[in-house]
């Protein structure tokens, strides 16, 4: 008898026992392995990444149906892991200039509007032809200080407060982690303890934010290698896992600038998405050129143009400037 029909045949005998087998888990803690390589709803570049190498998580998953070999007490009872739940100060956040869901309507949520309306409509699949890893969008710019952090939680918490999108902030500049702080957040562990640490699984680091739909990866222990890790094959599975695990979730990464170091470069080819955000006021036209030359691999590039003076007041906004890409290559 095979493996298949004896887990069955188990199945049916654990069953006529009165044992309940459980045969779903918490969306959090789901396998990979549920939703397999070969999932409709799985973008196909994250397929192929999953196709293409071992993942660590399918090993780690609870396992629904007991092996054929397990008596009824060895059945996997483990509750399903859940992200810990975490209070942003909507208020500070606001203070800081930051859009909120409670803030009246602003400059800053009109422009967030326009830019994040195609992402979420590529992400969600409404583009002229299919993009891959549509809802991987990867937030950069040529040099540090550009904007990067500010335009990653903007975006992140505005696709939030559309109806139907639940978002996934994940700060990918590990080097130098900045959304914890912007949104007033003390946090711990993250994706580097993710990719160091094999008793970890996506939920115990990931935070759940009272601003509804959305959540945050923190960048986690600071690691003297966390720059390397960030390039590693094992960050191309964690991030194929994400991609897969949450097929209907937004992912916005805060990721590391392009030209001062090269893991942004290599996590910009598997992103479907990115936004390019310029200085208006200091990025060189060299830098953005080189910058562009970096991801022209990604099948949508939207430049944003950030910190545009305004001559009325003197104060500081951002504005949408442009967007370009062949769309599903
Ligand atoms: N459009 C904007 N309006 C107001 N302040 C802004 C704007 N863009 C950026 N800032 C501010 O400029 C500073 C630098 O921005 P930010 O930290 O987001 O840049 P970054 O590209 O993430 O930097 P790093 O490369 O160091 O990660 C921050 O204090 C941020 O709040
Ligand atoms: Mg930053």
């Amino acid at each position: 008898m095979g493996l298949i029909e004896q887990a069955a045949k188990r199945l049916e005998e654990l069953k006529r026992a009165g044992v309940d087998v459980p045969v779903a888990q918490d969306a959090d803690a789901d396998s990979v392995a549920k939703a397999g390589p070969k999932s409709p709803s799985m973008p196909s570049a994250a397929a192929q990444m999953l196709a293409d190498a071992p993942n660590p998580f399918r090993e780690r998953s609870p396992t629904p149906v007991p092996a054929a070999s397990s008596e009824a007490n060895d059945i996997d009872e483990k509750p399903p892991r859940r992200s810990r739940p975490v209070e942003i100060d909507l208020q500070r956040l606001a203070a800081a200039g930051y859009v909120t869901p409670t803030a009246p309507r602003s400059r800053l949520a009109d422009e967030l509007r326009v830019i994040k309306r195609p992402l979420i409509g590529n992400a969600q699949g409404r583009s002229a032809a299919p993009i891959q890893a549509a809802n991987l969008i990867m937030v950069t710019s040529a040099l540090p200080g550009e904007g990067k952090t500010f335009i990653s939680v903007n975006l992140a918490v505005s696709i939030a407060m559309e109806l139907d999108t639940t978002v996934l902030l994940v700060d990918a500049d590990v080097a130098r982690p900045a959304v914890p702080e912007r949104l007033g957040l003390s946090v711990d562990k993250g994706l580097l303890d993710l990719l160091t640490r094999k008793d970890l699984e996506v939920a115990d680091v990931m935070l759940r934010t009272n601003i509804e739909r959305l959540s945050v990866l923190p960048a986690g222990t600071p690691h003297s290698r966390a720059t390397e890790l960030l390039a590693s094959d094992s960050m191309v599975r964690l991030v194929a896992e994400l991609a897969s695990r949450y097929p209907d979730r937004i992912l916005v990464f805060d990721a590391p600038p392009l030209l001062s170091s090269t893991e942004s470069r290599v996590l910009a080819t598997h992103m479907g998405q990115i936004v390019l955000v310029v200085d208006a006021e200091r990025t060189p036209q060299g830098s953005v050129k080189q910058a562009l030359a970096a991801i022209e691999q990604c099948p949508v590039v939207m430049t944003l143009l950030n910190k545009i003076e305004r001559v009325d007041s003197g104060s500081y906004y951002y504005g949408y400037y442009g967007a370009y890409g062949s769309y599903g290559q």
